[in-house]
């Protein structure tokens, strides 16, 4: 039994964001928080203390694991950040950039004739990068980025931007990998410039593997 991560907290986001634009339709996506809840399930298997941070899923709590559940990219946010101070953050959810800048109280209704509706949406907070630069930072920052395309770029460039010590790229758009599916290969590009592949393999197993590199990181920088 690995035990690595044995009373350790640490706080995993997980799902989708659903940003309702109505009482009946939202804007979503396609995350079905498979690879966050492995994350969770292994890390308290572990013996790590966990809060799992849930958008709208149809998946069962692991065993051993706090599950706080929300919907919006701002609901996510406060659960994050009040979880705080923990030692690990894993930004494992699919969160929407955008929410509809109001909520109509009523269902929208079809202007008879038009053919083109306009949304305005505004920015959502970016959890990821606060808790990154937030006052009780956990010492290992973990991102996750899910791109259809230049993916090394977009994740390196993610990883500088944001301030994290890993992040996880996943190519979406393809079989096997990435949303729904519940095998995984993970693209992992750490500050130190390494690169690791983890995968192709269950979700299960990768998540072991993700957990195994972040023990790591969590042992160097107690090292100093
Ligand atoms: O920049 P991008 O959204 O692709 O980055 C993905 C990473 O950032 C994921 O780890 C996701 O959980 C996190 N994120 C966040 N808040 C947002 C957008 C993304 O925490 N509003």
């Amino acid at each position: 039994m690995n035990r690595a991560l044995a009373g350790r907290r640490i706080v995993v986001s997980a799902g989708p964001t659903y940003e309702d634009l109505d009482p009946v339709r939202f804007l979503g996506n396609r995350s079905s928080g498979k690879m966050g809840f492995a994350l969770a399930e292994a890390a308290a298997r572990r013996g790590a203390q966990v809060v799992l941070v849930a958008g709208p899923v149809h998946l069962p709590t692991p065993d051993g694991v706090a599950r706080i559940d929300v919907r919006s990219a701002a609901q996510l946010r406060e659960a994050v950040l009040g979880a705080l101070p923990a030692d690990a953050y894993i930004g494992a959810a699919a969160v929407a950039d955008w929410t509809p800048r109001a909520v109509s109280p009523h269902k929208l209704k079809k202007m008879p004739g038009a053919q083109i509706l306009t949304l305005e949406l505004v920015r959502t907070p970016d959890t990821l990068a606060e808790v990154a630069a937030h006052p009780q930072r956990p010492r290992v920052v973990v991102g996750f980025a899910a791109e259809t395309h230049d993916l090394e770029r977009y994740a390196r460039g993610k990883l500088a931007e944001k301030r994290l010590d890993l992040i996880a790229a996943n190519r979406v758009g393809v079989a096997g990998s990435g949303f729904e599916a519940d095998d995984n290969t993970l693209i992992v590009f750490s500050r130190d410039g390494a690169m690791h592949t983890l995968g192709p393999a269950g979700k299960r197993e990768v998540a072991e593997a993700l957990l195994d590199l972040m023990a790591l990181f969590l042992d160097a920088d107690e090292r100093g």
